[in-house]
């Protein structure tokens, strides 16, 4: 019997890997070549998966814990990983900051941070316009290194299978590094903490953050002197999962495998996958491809979405209401938080649904200066938190966590912090080929303020 015919299908209608193909899909590229496509599919196909379906597995164990306010996600990386900057410095600064703050996050939430990077396969991008137009020659836009070179040439802009192979060996290497700083005794926690320490004496707010450092110290020094020293696995390993955007679906297709020891078919190019805000259609290509899979997945959450389309999303993504396995990623901008998620949060708990629901405070918060430069305020990222945190407080209800778009570099995209970055000082280091991201010093204090909020509110909850 073929593969196809004896994996185990999701509920509904007869799903297989290739099934979305017979639906609506948006955001495709226009590949020009067929033959070529088919050819690296097809290789693709026959390379051994990225990640082991056990894995995925037990994210999903994590993740259920998470929709009950018993772990906190962290998940953070670049908007778009470029195929440039595959190197150990970039993947290695990126895995500290996430590292250091989520050791801030488990002091502030009391409980676990689970760490999902979007890392290590985060290379296709969803635009807002096919073209691009510069000087009145059009061409086809920049869809993530995976896809097109974001060079302004029709050369560079022609999609190139050849690039998702890339994109599959990049990945590989970045999950290797990934794997070793995990398990090697890079992520030792007195060692995060000490880097931590560093942080705070650098910051022009160190007297605010030294409070909440010295009461982790402490913990340290008190969970060592009752035997829990470097060398214990709780202390000198982490476990660290992999994410990004399932976009680009040929390759998300022919990287899905059966996992020999269930028989589920599972998407082996990441842990964990995501739909999109612009393509989560009920009816089109990527809700039908993820709703097969049996990894945990995603779903970006806009201020367009209504109760009854978060509704039957939640149904086709998790119709058997499995904890764990779908986790709602709201993105509704401050002005929108305290007014959109109220009714879809409401709407889901009456449901009886069990999802994870993480804030993402950046992607409402772009917004263009005047001489067009994309950057988000930090205000307004801490701004979206609060009110995320708010509107679960009233509700009665746990957050799940938090998704960033952060780098370890110290970049200058996005405006404010400590430091106090401003739009005249974008034009320094400003390197990303997607959207504004958080420094790694950004980064590390919004994980500060995050955990000092989480912190005053257990305190409130336990009054
Ligand atoms: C993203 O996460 O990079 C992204 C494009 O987000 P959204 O789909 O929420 O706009
Ligand atoms: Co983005």
């Amino acid at each position: 019997m073929s593969a196809v015919l004896s994996a185990t299908g999701p509920a509904g209608p007869a799903w297989t890997p290739s099934s979305w193909r017979d639906r609506p899909i948006r955001q495709a590229p226009s590949y020009p070549d067929q033959a070529a496509l088919e050819a690296v599919e097809a290789r693709l196909r026959a390379y051994p998966p990225l990640v082991f379906a056990g894995e995925a597995r037990r994210l999903k164990q994590q993740l259920a814990l998470a929709a009950e306010g018993r772990a906190f996600v962290l998940q953070g990386g670049a908007c778009a990983e470029s195929f440039g900057e595959f190197t150990a410095d970039v993947i290695r600064d990126t895995f500290r900051v996430l590292l250091q703050m989520a050791v801030v996050l488990t002091f502030g939430a009391k409980v676990p941070v689970v760490k999902l990077g979007r890392m290590a396969g985060q290379f296709a991008k969803p635009r807002s316009a096919d073209t691009e137009t510069v000087g009145g020659e059009s061409l086809p836009c920049y869809r993530g290194d995976i896809v097109n070179g974001s060079e302004f040439s029709a050369r560079a802009r022609l999609p190139d299978p050849l690039r998702m192979e890339t994109g599959y060996f990049q990945s590989a290497g970045i999950l290797n590094l990934l794997r070793a700083f995990a398990g090697g005794g890079y992520a030792n926690l007195h060692q995060v903490h000490r880097w931590n320490l560093g942080f705070v004496e650098r910051s022009p707010l160190a007297a605010r953050y030294q409070d909440l450092a010295q009461r982790i110290d402490e913990t340290l020094a008190f969970m060592g002197a009752c035997g829990l020293g470097g060398n214990a696995p709780q202390v000198d390993e982490t476990e660290f999962y992999t994410s990004h955007e399932a976009l680009l679906l040929p390759y998300e297709q022919a990287l899905t495998r059966v996992d020999s020891t269930t028989g589920d078919w599972y998407g082996c190019s990441a842990h964990f996958l995501w739909i999109g805000d612009r393509t989560r259609q009920p009816d089109g290509a990527h809700v039908e491809f993820l709703r097969g899979v049996r990894n945990p997945v995603g779903l970006k959450v806009g201020p367009t979405t209504t109760a009854d389309d978060l509704l039957r999303l939640v149904d086709l993504l998790n119709p058997w209401n499995e904890a764990g396995r779908l986790t709602l990623i709201s993105r509704m901008g401050a002005d929108g938080v305290r007014r959109h998620l109220p009714p879809l949060l409401r709407a889901v708990q009456k449901a009886g649904r069990s999802v994870v629901w993480l804030c993402d405070p950046m992607h409402g918060n772009t917004v263009s200066t005047a001489s067009r430069v994309k950057t988000r305020s930090f205000d307004a990222i801490l701004s979206e938190l609060r009110g995320f945190f708010d509107v679960f407080a009233a509700e009665g209800a746990r957050p799940g966590g938090i998704h960033v778009e952060m780098t370890g570099q110290d970049v200058t995209e996005c405006v404010g912090g400590a430091h106090q970055l401003t739009e005249a000082d974008l034009g320094g280091r400003y390197e990303t080929f997607c959207d504004p991201r958080l420094n790694a010093e950004q980064s590390l204090e919004m994980a500060f303020l995050v955990a000092e909020e989480l912190t005053t509110r257990h305190r409130a909850a336990a009054r």
